[in-house]
């Protein structure tokens, strides 16, 4: 079975291979999530560059976008020949430019067609699928109507629910105000877990402390970490220890970058550019005395034309000197 105590979130721009090459390195345990992947690009995209990762990544999760079915199996198919360990749909994301192709968080206002493309999906595949949804959006606000929406998910054989505990407004709100501005009411999925102890409820938004994960643990199946997880990301050092009991050290900070050093060489040997895979790194020393320093030094240096792994042995000399 797939464990979920720990998820990261999926994050358009954020959480690309190389991120989480580097969230693995922190964390042995944790769930992670590709950025959402539309049905067109799967079906029709660069497959290699789209859906390549590292194996050393596992276990990870694709994102998928879309509302047609078929294309939704189909996808999800090609997702698990890739070796993807889940497969996640999208009914979170309130984008303007999602909406107009039907896919994320305005999917909400119609559970049938979302039960639809779960079954579809689970037809296809032996993984696990899941869905990522909000708890409601524009006036579909209350407790009854997000009940709704779960439970008609459910029947089409959907175990699995990670639920942002804010809603989405669709317009008026652009992503980052809809990550922020609408209240989180964790209650909401609190009652949904009291009320269907079956299902794996997975809560996630503005979670940012293992105090308070352990908290959330007391209501919940699991807790997904997004912004933080990834602006803090050797906060994931303490979780293999403290939520899946394994006493194997985590690396130190250091030992992270010289691990991450050679994959990176890898990586640009086969004509990854430097900063496409470093730019993960500027949250790693956060709270740690230098890492102003140590983000200024990286972001005015990775770009630069035939930079290469140099330039992240020399920002490391801000901590030892
Ligand atoms: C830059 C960015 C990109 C995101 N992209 C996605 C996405 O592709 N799919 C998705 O379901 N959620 C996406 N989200 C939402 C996160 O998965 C998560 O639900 C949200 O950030 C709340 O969790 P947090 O408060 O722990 O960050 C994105 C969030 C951010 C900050």
């Amino acid at each position: 079975m797939l464990e979920r105590t720990i998820s990261i979130a999926p994050m358009m721009g954020y959480t690309d291979r190389h991120a989480r090459y580097l969230l693995r390195l922190i964390s042995r345990h944790a769930l992670l999530y590709t950025e959402m992947i539309t049905t067109g690009a799967v079906l029709h995209g660069d497959r290699k560059r789209l859906l390549g990762f590292d194996s050393a990544e596992l276990p990870v999760a694709i994102q998928l976008g879309g509302c047609d079915p078929e294309e939704l199996a189909e996808s999800s198919r090609i997702a698990e020949d890739a070796g993807y360990s889940e497969v996640n749909l999208n009914v979170g994301c309130p984008s303007d430019r999602v909406q107009s192709g039907r896919i994320g968080a305005c999917l909400m206002k119609e559970p049938d067609l979302v039960a639809e493309c779960v079954h579809m999906m689970q037809s296809r595949v032996s993984v696990p699928v899941t869905v990522k949804c909000r708890i409601g959006v524009d006036h579909m606000e209350d407790y009854e109507a997000f009940l709704a929406f779960i439970e008609t998910v459910a029947n089409a054989g959907c175990d699995t629910f990670i639920v942002h505990a804010r809603k989405a407004w669709l317009k008026g709100l652009n992503p980052k105000q809809n990550r922020e501005i609408p209240p989180l009411r964790y209650e909401y999925v609190h009652r949904l877990k009291t009320e269907h102890p079956e299902l794996n409820i997975i809560i996630n938004g503005g979670i940012k402390t293992l105090e308070e994960i352990s908290a959330q643990r007391e209501h919940v199946d699991g807790v997904m970490l997004g912004r933080e997880a990834y602006h803090n990301p050797y906060l994931l050092s303490r979780v293999d220890e403290l939520f899946y009991g394994d006493d194997q050290r985590p690396l130190s900070r250091d030992e992270i970058m010289e691990a991450f050093i050679a994959y990176t060489e890898q990586q640009v040997e086969t004509g990854t550019k430097l900063h496409a895979v470093s730019r993960h790194l500027l949250g790693l020393y956060k709270h740690v005395p230098g890492s102003s320093e140590w983000k200024r030094y990286l972001s005015s240096n990775i770009h630069k034309p035939g930079a290469n792994t140099d330039v992240l042995r020399q920002a490391q000399h801000i901590f030892t000197s």
